[in-house]
């Protein structure tokens, strides 16, 4: 069988610069990590089953973290250098006509780009083609040195310890992207040598190997801008923990940048942190120092005020969210009001209209159309009906120190201030819990429950008490004569 076309990612390498005991690929930018952006621009050129990473240090690490997209492992144990890299994929991928080689490390290449460096490819039919760009400062990168300056044929790629000082005035870089013609690739691919600055075999050193072999080796310069990004920057590679911050910058202003297209405001975008997948609908209104995290879904006419920070939720539309509120992993309905200083813990589900006040935490709650927790309250493994009122301070005590139990809260019911229900409980629906109660036990339909100690009022009491304090004072301050010692 002839295929047509793999990809091969390579990110076996340790990231020694990074100084980090996380592999250089699983460090992240836009709240994603490098080679998870990377398999996603990749995947919309190929099917999965067809690209290939190349995994190597901490190996099962890196492979656990992407397993799910589905694509397939080459394993280069013991890895040296980016040649070896893609001698350890031959097998896996020798039976396609060509393969296009992506850096693990390059996490901003676009599907467009990837595209056009494939189309460009097999127009030039050239058996190795470059992806290049040419950044303000290209200190660092390899550099690719042409046979002229107006043609697309390429001799050599140098790296940048071996640069001559003639050749440092080149700023044309070697984005660490290219596609090959398997066949002179693999051909010529054993002659590689580790006769260099890294002691590695480079794959870089294909470029100069290939011309020697007559075959035809092309550059496709990177022209325009990106979605928001400046030139160049898509293919800018992540070295250092500066580098990788710069990256995440850029991948972010880009995403402020797509949701403003799509008609959300955002006060102050550079001081928001708005992970790459996150979608907001139109109308929605993001004040300063927002965090919007994760798979967080966010709909229309929204107001997400100043210090909230929201992680893998979907919200409604109208939904406001007040100032320093944190929510993770649960769902908001249209028009809720949460805050300031609410507490969305894992599972809740906050319904349509429902108020959540400040200081409220709530967690596996589901709170139904109009409910009401307006003040300092907990409700954990609860459900709450329409609009039911929870007092200030109330708590579900849903742990015995073994198990969570649950408390169910029906329709219309009134909890007051200060109650406590100790779980497994239900109060059924329109029933009435008076302040201060501990309820132990089920409350019936329209009941009222009262569980306190009764209030007893002694009249005059106070007076009582200053009257005989001062008979007492008065008695202890007589002088003694004679023995003081004496009672
Ligand atoms: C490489 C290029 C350089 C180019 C730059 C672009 C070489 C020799 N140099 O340099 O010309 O300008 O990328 O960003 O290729 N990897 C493996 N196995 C290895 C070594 C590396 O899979 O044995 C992977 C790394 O995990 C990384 C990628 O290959 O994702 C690039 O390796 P890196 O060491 O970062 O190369 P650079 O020095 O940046
Ligand atoms: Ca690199």
């Amino acid at each position: 069988m002839n295929l047509k076309l793999a990809v091969v990612i390579m990110a076996a390498g340790k990231g020694t610069r990074l100084k980090s005991s996380r592999p250089k690929v699983l460090h992240e930018i836009g709240g994603k990590p490098l080679l998870r952006h990377v398999i996603a621009a990749a995947g919309q050129v190929v099917d999965p089953a067809h690209i290939f990473v190349v995994v190597g240090h901490q190996a099962e690490r890196v492979k656990a973290a992407v397993a799910a997209t589905g694509v397939r492992f080459v394993e280069q144990t013991d890895p040296r250098g980016t040649g070896h890299a893609i001698q350890c994929a031959r097998e896996a991928v020798i039976g396609y006509e060509h393969i296009l080689v992506l850096s693990g490390d390059v996490p901003l290449i676009r599907p467009e780009t990837i595209s056009q460096l494939w189309q460009f490819h097999l127009a030039e039919h050239a058996a190795m083609t470059i992806l290049t760009a040419a950044p303000e400062d290209p200190t660092g990168y390899g550099r690719v040195l042409r046979k002229s300056t107006d043609g697309p044929e390429v001799d050599a790629i140098v790296e940048q310890k071996a640069l001559t000082l003639e050749q440092q005035t080149v700023r044309e870089i070697n984005s660490g992207i290219y596609a090959f013609k398997t066949a002179p690739l693999f051909k010529h691919l054993g002659k590689l040598t580790a006769n260099n600055a890294h002691a590695e075999l480079y794959l870089t050193d294909m470029a100069g190997l290939l011309c020697s072999a007559q075959e035809r080796v092309v550059a496709f310069e990177l022209a325009g801008a990106g979605k928001g990004t400046a030139p160049a920057a898509e293919v800018l590679g992540a070295n250092t923990i500066a580098e990788l911050a710069a990256l995440d910058a850029t991948l972010r202003a880009a995403t402020a940048n797509r949701l403003m297209a799509a008609g959300v405001t955002i006060f102050r975008p550079e001081t928001c942190v708005i992970d790459a997948d996150v979608e907001v609908a139109p109308d929605t209104v993001i004040e300063p120092f927002v965090q919007l995290l994760g798979a967080t879904r966010i709909g229309a006419e929204c107001l997400i005020r100043s210090y909230t920070v929201v992680e893998n939720c979907t919200l409604g539309n109208q939904v406001l969210l007040r100032q320093s509120c944190i929510l993770s992993e649960s769902t908001v309905a249209d028009g809720a009001k949460i805050g300031p200083f609410a507490h969305l813990r894992p599972g809740s589900q906050i319904g349509e209209e429902v108020h959540i006040g400040n200081f409220v935490e709530t967690k596996k709650a589901r709170l139904d159309k109009g409910a009401k927790a307006g003040h300092l309250a907990y409700l954990g493994d609860a459900e709450v009906g329409e609009g039911s009122n929870i007092g200030a301070g109330v708590i579900t005590c849903n742990y015995d120190g073994v198990h969570k139990h649950t408390t169910r809260i029906g329709k219309g019911v009134f909890v007051g201030s200060d109650s406590t229900l100790v779980a497994p409980i239900a109060v059924e629906d329109g029933a009435y819990i008076g302040a201060g109660s501990c309820i132990t036990k089920d409350v019936p339909a329209g009941a009222l429950a009262v569980a306190r100690a009764r209030q007893f009022s002694k009249e005059g009491w106070v007076a009582a008490r200053r009257a005989r304090q001062a008979s007492q004072d008065q008695k202890a301050s007589i002088p003694v004569s004679g023995n003081r010692h004496l009672p």
